[in-house]
């Protein structure tokens, strides 16, 4: 059984204090197996038809927050960037945090940045919080040294390490706690709704209250724009809300990301792995799922306190399934940090501009972030929209397999091109970007099997398709 199993390898720990902080850990994952197991013998699945579109109420617009506010309430404020999420789809070792972004800096320098800029603005003390994982630690840590002698207080804290399930035997795939195998594929991080867990269990989360903080903000470390917005936190003040969800419209864009809904007069989180296989299409419909999840959260700390006190939230799970390259098929059982908002009693969200919101998720991503669409603004490490863009939509871009892992984008872009006037960029096969190349409208670029395009220097594409033997 899974309880034997963990039995063994806890027992695999020679060192009696390791041996108790890695069965506490084990102990929590049998939980949500247990959880999970459950579930399924039930066939416990999610009732679409039970789920609503969220009110007005509940829904409320950015524009119509007051603009007035109070940098006082920053002493109560305390900041946390998920991070420990690897940048694996990306083909990186690391924390897509570690990854330089623009200007030679990191979205960890900029975060940096950005936090102590607010902090001397505003004269306030905000700390920024890092949740780490296996998979990120030390590379953050690294990033974290180079700021020793900045007054801003940065503290990181680990989250939990679970074994990957093999979907075969419904046993784990770790023989010892040490077998890690190669890129460490044999655990994994349960996703970013373990920070609750993470922030109680070390001691952050009463640390945070005993100082007197009362509003913790959290977003996903690769948002650059997920800054401190000072009419958000004066408003969660003035409501007394207990939990903030900050939600931007879904375009056609948005495969991924979760929605909220109304389920019986209150919000809930609905991911797309928990949609049933039949809605899979109401589910991506931009008519049907208007809102999308940027996971910034305002939530407030002795509201957490509490519930956390009371043995915390059982979040709803996410399954994910995956085939290793050993070919095993694997199971991964995690949770989302935005499904909480169903545990709070005062929860609402506010519509953000999209601006609020820029994931990095893929070499695409970072193609727009890098781009002539953005700039640095210097002191205060914010990113920012050109505005030179004539349209309010950033350009859809698909790059083909050659540009999945970050190196190999590297390599085959020698500058990031100028995008300004881009609205579409589609590339496939083999295909390299010299220096200044300058793409506008819908730029469509096909390498067939064997053939290798290089779009040279200097070049301007407006409206183009290329492929086959391609000269200018
Ligand atoms: P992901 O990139 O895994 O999230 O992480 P996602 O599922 O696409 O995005 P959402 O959940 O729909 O918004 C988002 C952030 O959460 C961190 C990552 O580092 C990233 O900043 N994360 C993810 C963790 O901190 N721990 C995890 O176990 C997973």
């Amino acid at each position: 059984t899974m309880r034997g199993e963990m039995k063994k390898l806890v027992a695999t720990v020679v060192d009696t204090g390791s041996r108790k902080v890695f069965e506490k850990e084990m102990k929590s994952f049998l939980a949500l197996h247990d959880r999970y197991s459950n579930e399924q013998s039930k066939h416990q699945q999610i009732d679409w038809s039970q789920f609503g579109i969220p009110t007005k109420e509940h829904i409320v617009s950015y524009d119509n927050l007051p603009q007035i506010h109070d940098a006082k309430v920053l002493n109560k404020l305390a900041i946390l960037k998920l991070n420990g999420g690897s940048g694996i789809s990306m083909g990186m070792s690391g924390p897509i945090n570690a990854l330089e972004v623009k200007d030679g800096q990191t979205f960890l320098d900029l975060t940096i940045q950005q936090v102590s800029h607010l902090n001397t603005t505003h004269g306030s003390d905000v700390p920024l919080l890092l949740m780490t994982s296996f998979n990120t630690h030390d590379d953050t840590i690294r990033v974290v040294k180079k700021y020793t002698s900045n007054p801003l207080r940065i503290v990181t804290f680990n989250q939990s390490r679970y074994p990957k399930i093999l979907k075969d035997t419904g046993l784990p795939l770790p023989q010892s706690a040490d077998d890690d195998g190669e890129n460490r594929a044999k655990w994994y991080s349960p996703g970013h709704g373990d920070a609750y867990c993470a922030l109680a269990q070390s001691g952050v989360l009463d640390q945070l209250v005993s100082e007197g903080r009362e509003y913790l903000f959290v977003s996903n470390s690769d948002n650059l724009g997920a800054t401190v917005d000072l009419s958000i936190l004066q408003y969660m003040v003035d409501r007394q809300a207990d939990f903030i969800m900050e939600v931007t419209d879904k375009t056609k864009a948005d495969m991924k990301g979760g929605t909220l809904v109304d389920h019986d007069n209150t919000l809930r989180l609905l991911e797309a792995a928990q949609i049933p296989l039949e809605h899979a299409e109401d589910f991506k419909s931009v008519s049907m799922v208007k809102t999308l999840n940027t996971n910034n959260l305002w939530i407030n700390l002795e509201a957490l306190k509490r519930i956390m006190d009371k043995g915390g939230m059982d979040l709803d799970i996410i399954v994910n399934h995956e085939v290793n390259d050993d070919g095993q098929s694997i199971t991964q059982l995690e949770t989302a940090a935005g499904a909480a908002i169903a545990y709070f009693d005062d929860s609402l969200a506010i519509a953000v501009p999209r601006t609020r919101f820029l994931p990095v998720k893929t070499c695409s991503d970072l193609l727009l972030i890098r781009s002539d669409l953005h700039s640095l603004s210097p002191q205060t490490g914010h990113l920012v929209r050109n505005k030179a863009r004539m349209f309010e939509a950033l350009p859809v871009i698909t790059l083909g397999q050659g540009f999945k892992n970050v190196h190999d984008f590297q390599r085959r872009f020698k500058t990031t091109p100028s995008i300004l006037e881009l609205d579409h960029l589609s590339v496939s096969g083999d295909v390299y970007f010299g220096r200044n190349v300058t793409l506008k409208g819908t730029v469509i670029v096909v390498a067939n099997d064997g053939q290798r395009i290089d779009i040279p220097d200097g070049c301007i594409l407006e409206n183009r398709l290329i492929s086959g033997n391609f000269t200018m």
